[in-house]
């Protein structure tokens, strides 16, 4: 199969569109949804002249794939774009999550896109939740690539709203489906987060916060996200300070070991104190001293992360 797409790619490159109907042909038939991509990747290369036509059938494709290649090469058609734009709306009213994100994203990257009057209608299902979590941070891309400060400011009201003041829920995007490959990436080489400086993954890494070479097993998705953009929110057992409020008046600051149901586990200096919650008043916790990754990543790095962490879990 490599071979394959290897000649296909060099046609591409060379150029020769008499070889365009053979391509066109193997987007069509071959059973590869990879080899499929690469026929239409390299009739955009030589800009073949029936593109157009091979663009509109990939959107069609029985492979996801596929139908997410083409429409992210719609931009790149001579269509004009008051068929564009019908199409990519249309797409993304009834397609899977990974073509309506395509979808928003071209369309953001059409020229002229900060005038189109569909923005409006995007941004009330986003408003009536309309449009899944999933796409969020898809649409906050596109408005962004429109340039228009006021469509940005129009986003970003919406997107407080539905936060309701919390923090973590501007990133609820970042809980659909990530690139779990890119987030390994950035938990071992990213120099901004540095996650690996204060953590433990297997050998390697700093011990200032808990390993997680088990975390998918005991955080949620959610939980994830939480701790990587509000980390003061939630603490991890063994690694903040809390301080209790005693019904009785006086008050107890440690180190907080366990969380339980009934009762909480604080150290004080070297002695460890069990609290029974009907005896606490109140609870506040310490700031946590992991710095909120949403100052130093993108909301996509955040959601590829959040994927890659789910994904650990030492097999014991
Ligand atoms: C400056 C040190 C530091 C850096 C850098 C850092 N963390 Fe943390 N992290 C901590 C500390 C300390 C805690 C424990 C306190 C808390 O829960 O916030 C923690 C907690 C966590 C938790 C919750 C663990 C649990 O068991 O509840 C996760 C998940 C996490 N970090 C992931 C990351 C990832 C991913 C990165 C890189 C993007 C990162 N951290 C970078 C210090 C750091």
């Amino acid at each position: 199969m490599e071979l394959r797409k290897e000649s296909l790619k060099a046609m591409g490159k060379l150029g020769m569109t008499e070889m365009a109907d053979f391509l066109f042909g193997k987007l069509k038939t071959d059973p590869s949804q990879e080899v499929k991509v690469e026929a239409l990747q390299a009739l955009v290369a030589m800009s073949a002249p029936n593109l157009s036509d091979a663009i509109s059938y990939a959107m069609r494709d029985v492979s996801e794939a596929v139908r997410v290649a083409g429409l992210g090469l719609i931009a790149q058609t001579s269509l004009p774009n008051d068929q564009k734009v019908p199409l990519l709306m249309e797409i993304l009213k009834k397609r899977t999550l990974a073509e309506q994100q395509t979808a928003l994203l071209t369309l953001g990257s059409l020229p002229g896109s900060k005038d189109f009057k569909e923005w409006t209608s995007i941004l009330e299902d986003f408003k009536l939740g309309k449009l899944p979590e999933g796409t969020w941070i898809e649409l906050e891309e596109a408005v962004l690539a429109t340039g228009s400060a006021n469509l940005k400011t129009q986003y970003e009201a919406l997107l407080d709203q539905k936060a309701g003041g919390e923090t973590w829920k501007k990133y609820a995007g970042a809980l659909a489906e990530g690139n779990v490959e890119r987030g390994r990436n950035i938990f071992f080489q990213n120099q901004t987060a540095q996650c690996i400086r204060c953590h433990a993954y297997d050998d390697m890494g700093g011990n200032a916060g808990p390993a997680l070479d088990n975390i998918g097993k005991t955080l949620s998705k959610q939980d994830l996200l939480i701790a990587l953009v509000e980390p003061s929110k939630r603490l991890a057992p063994g690694f903040g300070t809390i301080t209790l409020t005693l019904v009785a008046g006086d008050k107890v600051t440690g180190l907080l070991l366990e969380d339980k149901k009934d009762s909480m586990r604080v150290q004080v200096g070297s002695e460890v104190k069990e609290i029974a919650k009907k005896e606490i008043a109140s609870t506040a916790l310490g700031a946590s001293s992991m710095p909120p990754m949403g100052t130093l990543l993108s909301k996509r790095e955040i959601r590829d992360l959040v994927s890659y962490l789910s994904t650990l879990k030492r097999s014991e």
